[in-house]
């Protein structure tokens, strides 16, 4: 298959990017926002023209959960507008749509996992602007498969992770949520089930729709914080005395973000096979080449 890829400069389009089997077994046009801006349906119908895609992949979007609050509508038309003109067109060339999108759709009031048929309820615009790019992915385009994730960390980009260890080389304590709560999602699991979905699509393939993705176990930001640690501990130099678990009211920021947001994955093991993806080793590994990096850098 001709796959297009959206985004490609972001940790979840570069990890996509760089996929062995993706690269392996289909022709991987990955292009980034300098290349393609998906809020521009022109730049997109000609994209589609030139490239000629058996199936798009949208990684772009805007992530900045808390500038969102300033920034309604850039978000909107990237998240909104962008995956619309995506959608449309993969519906005029009948070929699939793999978006991605987020657990902060939800308020974060539910006690157990969500599933793909729960009430979304957005408390941010972030999430707002997610949740209406889903519907018109849904409305514009037949065959799409809509991942919602969480928690996304990874080698490429900026992520929780990363500024936990610059934090954790720099100060003496830092002070992180216990009280949200959340399951981390390494982009190595996501680009597996992401690949792992791409061998079933056939001509008769009936299984579009929107699927959940999450790493197991699930953790609070605390929690996560102490294993960052734990793990760090042993490979670099720390200055990191302490961790505070703080609650949320202790934290502001402008944008309120769900309590939990756990995502249950028992659809895509159902459809797919797709188990909920174990983040610790691939935490692991992260920590382990980011401390290789600064010891030659
Ligand atoms: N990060 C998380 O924790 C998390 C959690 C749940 C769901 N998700 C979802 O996962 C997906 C990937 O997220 P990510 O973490 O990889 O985000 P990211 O690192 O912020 O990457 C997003 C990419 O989209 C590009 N982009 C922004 N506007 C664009 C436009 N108009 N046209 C084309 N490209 C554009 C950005 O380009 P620039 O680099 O030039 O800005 C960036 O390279 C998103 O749908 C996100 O909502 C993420």
């Amino acid at each position: 298959m001709k796959i297009l890829l959206l985004g490609a400069n972001g940790q979840l389009g570069c990890e996509l990017a760089r996929h062995t089997g993706l690269l392996n077994t289909h022709h991987l046009i990955a292009l980034t926002r300098t290349q393609l801006d998906i809020s521009d349906l022109k730049q997109v119908q000609l994209a589609y023209e030139t490239h000629q895609p058996d199936l798009v992949i949208n990684a772009a979007a805007y992530t900045q959960v808390d500038l969102a609050e300033k920034e309604a509508a850039l978000a909107h038309n990237i998240n909104a507008i962008g995956a619309a003109n995506l959608a449309s067109t993969c519906q005029q060339l009948q070929i699939p749509l793999i978006h991605f999108s987020t657990d902060y759709i939800f308020n974060g009031e539910k006690q157990t996992p969500y599933t793909e048929t729960d009430e979304a309820s957005p408390l941010g615009v972030y999430g707002k602007t997610k949740w209406e790019g889903e519907q018109l992915v849904r409305q514009l385009c037949e065959k799409h498969i809509i991942l919602r994730i969480s928690w996304v960390f990874g080698q490429y980009g900026h992520n929780f992770v990363k500024t936990i260890l610059r934090l954790a080389r720099e100060k003496t304590e830092s002070k992180v949520v216990f009280d949200q709560r959340g399951a981390p999602t390494p982009t190595t699991s996501i680009a597996d089930a992401v690949f792992a979905m791409i061998q079933h699509i056939t001509p008769s393939a009936s299984f579009w729709g929107t699927y959940h993705f999450c790493g197991t176990p699930d953790v609070s930001w605390y929690e996560f914080t102490q294993k960052i640690i734990e793990i760090a501990q042993d490979l670099d130099t720390l200055m990191i005395q302490r961790v505070l678990p703080i609650t949320t009211e202790e934290y502001p920021t402008p944008a309120k973000r769900p309590k939990q947001g756990l995502l249950s994955c028992k659809k895509i093991t159902d459809t797919f096979g797709i188990q909920s993806a174990d983040w610790i080793s691939p935490l692991t590994t992260l920590i382990q080449h980011q401390c290789h990096e600064k010891i030659h850098t």
